[in-house]
């Protein structure tokens, strides 16, 4: 499952043959890196984004081949987004890392920290950025070790939509985002704490995203239309983990 690098201009982007290689690549980064950060710093924090991918991803690191690698007690959990759904909610990407993942590993439940989705959006999302600040301290941005992307076949990324409100967002953590398509709102990390990471990672899959891949990743810059172009880690690794069927329109 060797991932071949694609041409130059295209830095950071890992093609794999199929979801599953792309699944044990992050399983196998976020093993790695939750090692480093607890030798280095003494906790790992991540935050882990909604998806099919990502829930794969979170059913093999609840596995002793990944988990086994994993110091729980030493990792912290956020969310780069949520829908406003109770966390028992089949949307709750609370619960689909709970299920897959959160419920199955020995991490403490004070390390998880969950957005709540019930209630009204802003004051969950500055709630949420309450909880971050608690964990990151008096820093100007959340410096998380890892945080995992996906991408939507419109180009969003965590709940970053096109032509919304929350792309706009300079200053806060997290935002309150109302998503016209989906008549619903959303709570969403920002784009500049998204960049505040020390390593981001995409895990894109599917034919049905190799129209926007190709565009986000060797189009025009147009981030209000294609809101992943806006994810470029400040003093961080950005990197696209994506299969061949999301791959075909790369050049
Ligand atoms: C969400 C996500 C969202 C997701 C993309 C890709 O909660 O909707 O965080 O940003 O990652 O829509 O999802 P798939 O990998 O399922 O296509």
């Amino acid at each position: 499952m060797s991932p071949n690098d694609l041409t130059e201009g295209a830095q950071g982007v890992q093609v794999f043959d199929d979801a599953e290689s792309v699944a044990r690549a992050a399983a196998e980064v976020f093993a790695r890196l939750s090692r480093e950060a607890v030798e280095e710093r003494g906790a790992f924090s991540v935050a882990l984004s909604g998806g099919t991918t990502p829930r794969r991803v979170y059913e093999l690191l609840a596995s002793g081949e990944y988990g086994g690698r994993v110091e729980w007690p030493k990792v912290h959990v956020f969310f780069g987004d949520e829908r406003t759904v109770p966390p028992d909610d089949a949307e709750s990407n609370y619960r689909m890392a709970r299920e897959a993942l959160l419920s199955r590993v020995p991490i403490p439940t004070e390390n998880v920290h969950r957005v709540e989705g019930l209630g009204d959006a802003a004051a969950n999302a500055s709630d949420y950025e309450s909880v971050m600040r608690g964990f990151f301290g008096d820093a100007p941005w959340p410096r998380f070790d890892l945080v995992f992307l996906g991408m939507g076949d419109d180009g969003h990324t965590a709940s970053l939509f096109p032509e919304t409100h929350a792309l706009e967002e300079t200053r806060a953590w997290a935002a309150p985002n109302w998503v016209e398509k989906l008549g619903a709102w959303r709570i969403t990390l920002t784009a500049p704490a998204v960049n505040a990471a020390r390593r981001v990672v995409f895990l894109v899959t599917g034919a049905s995203k190799a129209e926007r891949l190709g565009e986000v990743l060797n189009g025009a810059h147009d981030p209000s239309r294609l809101p992943s172009q806006m994810i470029r880690p400040r003093d961080g690794l950005l990197e696209w983990y994506v299969d061949r069927a999301a791959a075909a329109k790369l050049r």
